[in-house]
């Protein structure tokens, strides 16, 4: 198993062992520093993905957009490409299960957002340390999509999540910002 992959597995393995309880109280605190920072407020277009098992809860987040009047954009993915498009999302009616439990925007009942357009990326990912490295699940899809685009981004992360020092590869992107339990790390 290569390094990434190794913590990739270590990491699942941590998020896997949190208790209801834990993950319900440390995503609402995550949710609450976000929501509350200046990179939420001044945006109005957020791209978001669609949380699962132990990821970062963002329906809270998607909900909250909703209620401050924010509009909110899903990729989808496309896995032959390692693409993604997004749609805004205005119920979570326009959803579907894809590969691995991923929940995607369905293309006919929702409206084609310009990635150029969006105002913050919430990016998803396992791993990161504080320079804003970053370990995703693997495809490479953020990593293409934040080499094009110039946009801020920001990574939600529980404490098992956090590594002192992450190995890097030159395609791999960095990220602005990394939420955690205490606020802003970075
Ligand atoms: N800009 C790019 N152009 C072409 N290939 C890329 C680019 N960025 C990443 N890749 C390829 O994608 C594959 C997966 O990359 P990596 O292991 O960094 O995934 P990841 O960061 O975990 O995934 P993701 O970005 O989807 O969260 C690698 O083989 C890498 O070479
Ligand atoms: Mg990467």
């Amino acid at each position: 198993m290569n390094q990434k992959n190794f913590i990739r597995a270590k990491t699942k393995e941590a998020l896997e062992a949190m208790s209801d309880q834990d993950y319900i109280r440390d995503s609402r605190q995550i949710a609450e520093h976000l929501v509350n920072s200046s990179y939420w407020q001044a945006s109005q277009l957020i791209a978001l993905t669609i949380s699962r098992h132990r990821e970062v809860d963002t329906y809270q987040l998607i909900n909250q957009a909703w209620k401050e009047k924010k509009r909110v954009a899903v990729p989808r993915t496309n896995v032959n490409e390692k693409s993604m498009r997004f749609y805004e999302l205005s119920s979570f009616s326009q959803l579907e299960k894809r590969y691995s439990d991923l929940m995607e925007p369905l293309p006919e009942a929702c409206t084609p957002v310009a990635e150029e357009q969006l105002d913050l990326i919430i990016v998803p990912g396992l791993a990161f340390d504080q320079s804003g490295a970053r370990l995703g699940f693997g495809g490479g899809f953020y990593d293409r999509l934040l080499a094009r685009v110039g946009t801020k981004t920001v990574a939600l992360a529980f404490s098992c999540q956090l590594y002192p020092r992450l190995l890097t590869e030159a395609h791999d992107q960095l990220v602005d910002h990394i939420v955690t339990t205490d606020g802003f790390v970075r």
